[in-house]
C-alpha cells in the first residue's frame, strides 16, 4: 500500500472548506492507502494560540475527523506535537531550503500580512515544518485542498534538495491529491476569498460545530447574483459565488458540477438554495451531532491521540536515523 499524509491545524472551528477539501476524501482513500492524520497543534502555534483553547480544538478536529467517517482502527490519527520527529526534520529542512523560496509563499504574505516585521518566525518556516510532516514518514501522496498547492511543491523542492545535496535518492516525489468537486470551498459572503476558520464574519462560513437551523440559515442568506442558474459550467464563468454554491452541492451529494446545473439551470436561486440547506443539514448534521458526543468523551480522544502517535512513532524513528547518517550527525 503506498502512504499518505495530511493534516488540519487546530486553530479554530473545522469548516465546510476543511471538510469538503480534505476530510470527507480522506474517507474514500482510507481503505486504499496506508494513511495517517494528523492534527498540526505545531503549525497552530505559529500565531498566537491560549492553552486551553488549543487543547481543546485539539479534540475537537480529531473529533471532526472521526465522526467525518475516518476510521481510527484503519488511519493512524494522532497530534503531531506528541510526535516529536516531525519537529527535529523540520530544523533540518532549515538548513535546506533557502530563504528565496519561502520569500515567494503566497500564504505567509496573507496571514503575516501589513506588519510583516512582527509576524512570529514559526509562521515563516511553517511550508519547511509542513514539509517534515510528510518526509518523517515518506509519505507519497497528500489529498490537501487546492490552497495547499504551493506549498506541496516546496515540499518536493526541499526534497530533491536534500536527495541531491546529500547525493542519495532517499525522499519520494510527494504528488498532491486535490480531489472533488470542491476543491477550493468560498466564503459565503465573497465568492473571491477563500472560506475560512480565521475569517471575522461567521456568516461567510460553515462550522462543523453549527447546528441545523445555523447552517440552514447561512446558505438561504449566501450571496448570489440576479441571474438565472447555469445551464452549463461553462455559464458559471465569472460568477464566483453561484459556482461556489453549485461546487458545494456537488460536492456535498457526489454528483458532478454538470449534473447539478442541468437539474437548476435556467431557475432562480430560492429552490436550489432551499435543496442545498436541506442537503448540508442532512449531511453535516449527523457529523456534528457525533463530534459533540465525541467531545464528551475526552478519555476516547486522548487515547486515540496517544495511540496514534505510538503508532507515528514507529514509523518516522527508524526514517529519522537515517537522516541522522545521511546528514553525518555522530551517534555514538
Ligand atoms: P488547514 O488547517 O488550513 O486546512 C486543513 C485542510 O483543509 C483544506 N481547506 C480547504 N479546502 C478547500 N476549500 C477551503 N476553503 C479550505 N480551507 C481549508 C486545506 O487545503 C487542508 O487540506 N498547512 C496545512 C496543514 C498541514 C498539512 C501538513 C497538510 C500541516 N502539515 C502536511 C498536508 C500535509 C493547513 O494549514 O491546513
Amino acid at each position: 500500500k503506498q502512504r499518505i499524509f495530511s493534516g488540519v491545524q487546530p486553530s479554530g472551528n473545522l469548516t465546510l472548506g476543511n471538510y469538503l477539501g480534505a476530510i470527507r476524501n480522506w474517507v474514500g482513500l482510507q481503505k486504499n492507502y496506508e494513511s495517517i492524520f494528523c492534527v498540526v497543534d505545531l503549525h497552530a502555534i505559529t500565531v498566537w494560540q491560549d492553552p486551553e483553547q488549543l487543547r481543546k480544538a485539539t479534540r475537537e478536529v480529531a473529533a471532526g475527523m472521526i465522526a467525518s467517517g475516518v476510521d481510527p482502527k484503519e488511519c493512524i490519527i494522532f497530534n503531531q506535537s506528541q510526535v516529536p520527529a516531525h519537529a527535529e526534520l523540520a530544523w533540518i529542512f532549515n538548513c535546506v531550503a533557502r530563504l528565496g523560496w519561502l520569500n515567494r509563499m503566497t500564504q505567509f504574505k496573507e496571514k503575516a500580512g501589513k506588519n510583516r516585521e512582527r509576524a512570529s518566525s514559526g509562521l515563516y518556516v511553517y511550508p519547511n515544518l509542513m514539509a517534515a510532516d510528510i518526509m518523517i514518514y515518506k509519505a507519497t501522496h497528500v489529498p490537501v485542498g487546492e490552497d495547499q498547492k504551493q506549498h506541496l511543491e516546496l515540499a518536493r523542492d526541499i526534497a530533491q534538495k536534500f536527495n541531491n545535496d546529500y547525493g542519495v535518492d532517499f525522499f519520494p516525489m510527494v504528488e498532491p491529491l486535490i480531489l472533488g468537486e470542491a476543491k477550493r470551498v468560498m466564503s459565503l459572503r465573497d465568492g473571491n476569498s477563500k472560506m475560512s476558520k480565521s475569517d471575522p464574519s461567521d456568516n461567510s462560513r460553515i462550522n462543523m460545530t453549527d447546528d441545523r437551523d445555523t447552517i440552514a440559515k447561512k446558505i438561504r442568506k449566501a450571496k448570489t447574483d440576479s441571474e438565472p442558474m447555469a445551464e452549463t459550467p461553462d455559464g458559471l464563468e465569472g460568477r464566483a459565488e453561484a459556482k461556489n454554491l453549485i461546487s458545494i452541492f456537488a460536492a456535498l451529494s457526489d454528483r458532478s458540477v454538470a449534473d447539478i446545473c442541468t437539474e437548476y439551470g435556467g431557475q432562480g436561486f430560492a429552490q436550489f438554495k432551499s435543496d442545498l440547506a436541506d442537503l448540508s443539514v442532512s449531511v453535516l448534521g449527523p457529523i456534528t451531532e457525533e463530534m459533540k458526543r465525541l467531545c464528551d468523551e475526552k478519555t476516547y480522544i486522548d487515547q486515540v491521540l496517544k495511540e496514534g502517535s505510538e503508532k507515528a512513532r514507529k514509523i518516522s524513528d527508524p526514517i529519522l536515523k537515517d537522516v541522522h547518517k545521511i546528514v553525518g550527525f555522530l551517534q555514538s
